[in-house]
């Protein structure tokens, strides 16, 4: 049974048992509309608890049920609610785990709510692009005022007990689950019940408007080109100003509206993203990871730093080890910074900043590090030096520990090639600055064992990761790809397009940043160096644009010198004549003819080329699946996530455009652009990404 019933002393407890999260399928609407009706028509039973079996509460409506003729049959959440809602009997939601979206609109209607310690409430539907469709844009102002329901619903925050009581959310926090919920339904019966949360306060009134007007422009940066967090301040403003019916059939027709919506479709295909990328088909179930209880970084740099954060804000001890006393003094000062700044910021509090900093151990030794679970190595990209590393570690760890490489394309074999393991050899890339970015993108050496991808793999979600198996190959999957992208945007610079367009065109996509304010940002000094290395390299058949070079060498480095692609005034950016003489210049001495793009243009050929080379990832292997590539660009390079990703976005436009852009530049750029022989079958077939592997 999906819902268990069970009656004592004058309490039904309806228990939901659907794992993995109860979420509410016909199965479990059905058997607590059965169990709910079963406790009315039970004289002996006074009051009624639903509370969650398992791990957890109810983490909302079936996501996979979305569209199914399942989410049209049996009773509607609805239904459910207003039985509860309206129950003579008084009703008590006992919360553990999280009570989300759906489940959390569910415990609203309730008479009460009561959670323990460690549980969590939330409404995060914004993060399908959709909202609270059962009155959660309705209830929570009335429970906790405009601002914090503004604040919880726009953000889809998990809130935690403590907080949600501190707002009114929630009734009190308990200590044992069952009896304490149980005797809270007894006291109800014997006090009289509250009034459902609706009735208590039908209309709302006394809020001063310039709440949303103010909240609608403080948020506007933040929820650019997203639908669902205005239409969640509309619901919000709705239920402020109009009678509870009104507000819930106001809400009911927006989720409507953004249920249609593509940003939907694509932030439910990004969900199951995320998840289904943590899934590795050949390593079978028997695998199991080890245990990572304590870490070392090699390399205090930037890269270095970010990441002996992540291991110590998750509760990791690691050693730091850089060459010298100097190194390790100056890393540590940024790490400190770091989290100075977290704290002036109010993100994290001063004693948890000093929990991480006791965590962390600075060394100059091999032999300091002591029997750690896994060393990532974060030094420069210099295969002799990494291969120097890699031995001394094989040296100074114990057998079982895993070495893995942060690098950012070098070949992981000939790295493992320096050791005895090369089966606990592994890439673990972290994207800078790795305590902020959330994509881990492990790479699997040709020795790398089962056990050691399944312990990186795992190691994603303790860390606050989100990850990724890749292929070796040069760039893997998210940097052999950036090279199309800003390849592209260089190339449309020299015909004609002006920084600002291009850039444009990328931020009004989604993009977090533009890719030549990225650079700006980045500073092109260092690239000058990277790019006559690449220069030497290049394929006889292809070219790279000299404007990069010309800016550096004209002093345009970037932000820090006040000017790159742009001029800056403080951090702001603006269009500069020199630089666009510059690149004008690199145009007529490259025999271009200047000509303008249609932002559509710019758009397709910032993003085409680097599908199509996705698609090449996928024909090789290097990615597993195309959704995995989706979750590389969302999390390592800012694509917006209510896109779905770069392939589920190209494939929504249409893989024959893809195709066409590929084939009409490949004659200019070089074999390496030429069409994908995978993009051309599907296009052939009339097919999608879902039909590969
Ligand atoms: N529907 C269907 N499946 C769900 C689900 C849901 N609401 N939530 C999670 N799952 C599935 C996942 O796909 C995953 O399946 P898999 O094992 O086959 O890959 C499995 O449950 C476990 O999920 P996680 O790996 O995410 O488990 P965690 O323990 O890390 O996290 C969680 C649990 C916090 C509940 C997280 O899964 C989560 O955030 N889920 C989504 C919650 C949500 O968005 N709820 C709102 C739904 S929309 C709604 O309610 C509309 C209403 O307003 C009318």
């Amino acid at each position: 049974m999906s819902v268990d019933y069970a009656a004592a002393d004058g309490v039904a407890v309806l228990t939901v048992n659907h794992p993995p999260v109860n979420a509410l399928s016909l199965v479990v609407r059905e058997g607590l509309m059965a169990g709910i009706r079963k406790a009315l028509a039970d004289d002996s039973v006074r009051a009624i608890v639903v509370k969650g079996g398992g791990a957890t509460f109810i983490a909302g409506a079936d996501i996979s049920e979305f569209g199914t003729e399942k989410s049209r049959q049996g009773p509607r959440l609805q239904e459910i609610q207003n039985a509860l809602e309206t129950s003579p009997k008084p009703t008590v939601a006992a919360i553990h785990g999280t009570a989300l979206g759906g489940g959390f609109e569910l415990a609203l209607t309730c008479h009460a709510r009561v959670a323990v310690a460690s549980a969590k409430v939330g409404l995060p539907e914004v993060k399908l692009g959709l909202l609270p469709g059962a009155g959660g844009t309705v209830r929570t102002p009335r429970l906790a005022g405009p601002e914090v329901a503004l604040s919880i619903i726009t953000s889809g925050e998990h809130v935690s007990a403590e907080k949600a009581l501190g707002f009114g959310l929630i009734d009190a926090v308990i200590d044992d689950l069952d009896k304490d919920a149980a005797a809270f339904a007894r006291k109800l019966v014997a006090e009289g019940a509250p009034p459902p949360v609706i009735e208590r306060n039908d209309k709302i009134t006394g809020i001063d408007p310039a709440v949303f007007s103010g909240f609608r422009s403080t948020s506007a940066k933040k929820f650019r080109g997203q639908l669902a967090p205005a239409k969640i301040i509309d619901c919000i403003e709705a239920a402020c100003t109009r009678s509870a019916a009104d507000a819930l059939a106001f809400e009911a027709t927006a989720f409507q509206e953004l249920f249609q919506s593509d940003q939907r479709k694509a932030l439910i295909h990004y969900f199951f993203a995320e998840r289904e990328a943590r899934k590795i088909p050949d390593i079978p179930d028997s695998v199991k990871p080890q245990k990572i209880a304590s870490a070392a970084v090699i390399g205090a740099g930037l890269m270095g730093g970010g990441i002996a954060m992540v291991f110590a804000n998750s509760g990791i001890p690691v050693s730091v080890l850089d060459v010298s006393e100097e190194a390790l003094g100056k890393g540590r000062g940024v790490i400190e910074k770091n989290y100075a700044t977290s704290v002036a910021r109010g993100s994290m509090t001063q004693a948890r900043m000093d929990e991480a900093l006791a965590r962390m151990r600075f060394v100059t030794r091999y032999d300091e590090i002591g029997p750690v679970d896994i060393v990532v190595e974060a030094v420069f990209e210099d295969m002799d030096l990494k291969k120097k590393i890699f031995a001394e570690l094989d040296r100074a760890t114990p057998a079982e520990t895993i070495l893995a490489s942060n690098t950012s394309s070098l070949d992981i074999d000939q790295i493992a090639s320096a050791t005895k393991r090369p089966d606990k050899v592994v890439g673990v890339h972290f994207f800078s600055p790795a305590n902020v970015m959330k994509l881990q993108e492990n790479v699997r050496g040709k020795a790398t064992s089962h056990q050691t991808l399944a312990t990186v793999m795992a190691l994603a979600k303790p860390i606050g990761k989100v990850a990724v198996l890749a292929g070796n190959c040069d760039g893997f999957i998210g940097n052999r790809m950036l090279q199309y992208y800003t390849g592209e945007a260089e190339f449309m610079l020299e015909e004609g397009a002006t920084p600002e367009q291009i850039d444009r065109v990328a931020e009004s996509f989604g993009m977090a940043m533009g890719p030549l304010a990225m650079r700006d940002l980045a500073g092109m000094d260092t690239s000058v160096r990277i790019r006559a290395i690449r220069r030497k390299t290049l394929p006889a058949d292809e070219r790279m644009t000299d404007i990069v070079e010309r800016l550096v060498e004209a002093g345009r480095i970037g932000q820090k010198a006040g000017k790159g692609y742009y001029r800056y005034e403080g951090r702001t950016r603006l269009p500069d004549p020199e630089a666009l003489a510059i690149i004008e210049e690199a145009s007529r001495a490259a025999g271009v003819t200047r000509r303008t793009f249609t932002d559509e243009e710019v758009l397709h050929r910032l993003f085409f080329p680097m599908v199509n080379e996705a698609a090449k990832e996928l024909e090789e292997g290097i990615a597993i699946r195309a959704s995995d590539i989706d979750v590389v660009w969302v999390n390592g390079y800012g694509f917006p996530a209510h896109r779905g990703g770069p392939m589920f976005w190209a494939e929504q436009v249409g893989l024959d455009k893809v195709l066409a852009t590929s084939r009409a530049l490949a004659p200019r750029r070089g074999v390496r652009w030429a069409p994908a022989k995978l993009l051309e079958r599907l296009v052939a077939e009339g097919k999608g990404w879902a039909s590969v592997g």
